[in-house]
């Protein structure tokens, strides 16, 4: 096959690209990636010189650039990660999030129907969020059949991309699958969301901001558990249908943080008391949903995918890899990587 993976370069793409792209040397992988700030190129290291791996990089709000990968590579298969994904970041400037996660599925998904005459063995395997479903009070589980009532503006605009996706199917019989996963954690994430942030500033000493009163509560998986359960959703789902991905892990976000420092004091051989009075309650983020919770029934019975890490197992690798890959984390911090890529890649779109 030829696989386009949008997003390619970012934290769940790259973990993807890691796992797949050795694992099948018969598979062709393009890397597709606008290669922004969340983006970055020494995740891939090990990977990018195998001859079955190839970036380009463009951005998927333009046409033309997205048809010229496409032309190219004519794939069997898209896997589209690219997006904007940081909730706060959606609420500061949404504008970003509309075009990217709404035009640039739009975009993608006719550069599909252009190419695809709907008799082959194509497919769009659209990768998205829980967080369309809303918020659940105390009880209750996402189900796929779940109405959708997003919350923040990335929500918003991952329901839009869902919508548009589905509507391709129904409207133009476009092979897509969907999936709809709770928050991940693992190596290579930008030091921006809840885990590695509270790792590295524990790590550093600073203040560890707990938004509100730390109650709210998100299901966690581990990254590698996701990438799997999407390679086993385009293998074995059904065409056209959604599947819930969740790692059964409900936990508030205040004993994550704790969880955390205490790893992180253990590996350090810190004094855990020093770490957890870094923790410190801050302004509560507006339009903060309460409880995700997934309930994976369907992706378990139709396709055999369960979770491989339990919380406990994923989070202590996960602070071990910040804690061994300083250069990494140290290019991530620097502002060095972008200056890097702009040498690099700055007007190449290929
Ligand atoms: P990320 O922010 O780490 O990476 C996003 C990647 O997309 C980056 O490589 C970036 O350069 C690329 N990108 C952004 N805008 C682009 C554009 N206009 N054109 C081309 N490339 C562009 O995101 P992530 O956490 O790896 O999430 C990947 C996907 O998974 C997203 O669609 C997200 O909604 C979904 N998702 C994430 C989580 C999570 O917990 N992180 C959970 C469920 C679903
Ligand atoms: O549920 C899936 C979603 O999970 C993905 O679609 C998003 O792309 C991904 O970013 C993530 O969204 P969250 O908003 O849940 O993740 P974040 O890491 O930003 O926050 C996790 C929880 O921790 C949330 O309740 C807000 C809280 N938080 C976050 C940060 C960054 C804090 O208390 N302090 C912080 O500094």
């Amino acid at each position: 096959m030829k696989i386009i993976v949008t997003g390619g370069a970012g934290f769940i793409g790259a973990n993807f690209m890691n796992q797949m792209v050795p694992a099948f040397p018969e598979h062709q992988f393009v890397n597709l990636d606008k290669l922004t700030y969340a983006a970055n190129l020494g995740s891939l290291r090990g990977i990018d010189t195998l001859p079955n791996y190839a970036l380009r990089r463009a951005d998927i709000t333009d046409m033309d650039a997205v048809d010229a990968v496409f032309e190219e590579f004519d794939p069997d298969l898209v896997v589209h990660f690219a997006a904007e994904s940081h909730v706060d970041r959606s609420i500061l400037g949404p504008r970003e999030f509309v075009r990217t996660n709404i035009e640039g599925t739009f975009n993608l998904l006719e550069a599909c129907r252009k190419r695809w005459s709907g008799d082959d063995n194509r497919l769009f395997q659209h990768v998205s969020t829980d967080e369309v479903y809303g918020s659940l009070g105390d009880t209750g589980l996402f189900e796929e059949s779940t109405a959708y009532d997003p919350s923040s503006p990335y929500s918003a605009s991952k329901a839009a991309s869902d919508h548009i996706v589905r509507a391709y199917h129904r409207t133009y019989g476009l092979p897509i699958k969907i999936t709809n996963c709770s928050n991940n954690y693992g190596p290579m994430q930008f030091p921006e969301k809840l885990v590695p942030l509270m790792i590295l500033n524990a790590v550093e000493r600073k203040p560890l901001p707990i938004y509100g009163a730390g109650l709210n509560v998100r299901d966690w998986l581990y990254v590698q558990d996701h990438c799997e359960a999407i390679w086993t959703v385009i293998e074995k789902g059904q065409v056209g249908r959604t599947y819930n991905i969740g790692g059964n892990n409900e936990m508030q976000n205040i004993k994550v943080v704790d969880t955390l420092c205490e790893i992180v004091a253990e590996e350090t051989g810190t004094d855990p008391g020093e770490i957890l009075a870094l923790k410190h309650f801050v302004t509560d983020r507006p339009g903060h949903d309460l409880r995700y919770a997934v309930d994976a029934t369907r992706i378990r019975e139709e396709c055999g995918w369960e979770p491989k890490e339990t919380f406990d197992t994923g989070i202590r690798k996960t602070v071990q890899w910040y804690l061994s890959n300083q250069d990494w984390v140290g290019s991530v911090r620097s502002g060095e990587y972008l200056k890097w890529i702009d040498l690099n890649y700055g007007d190449r779109t290929g």
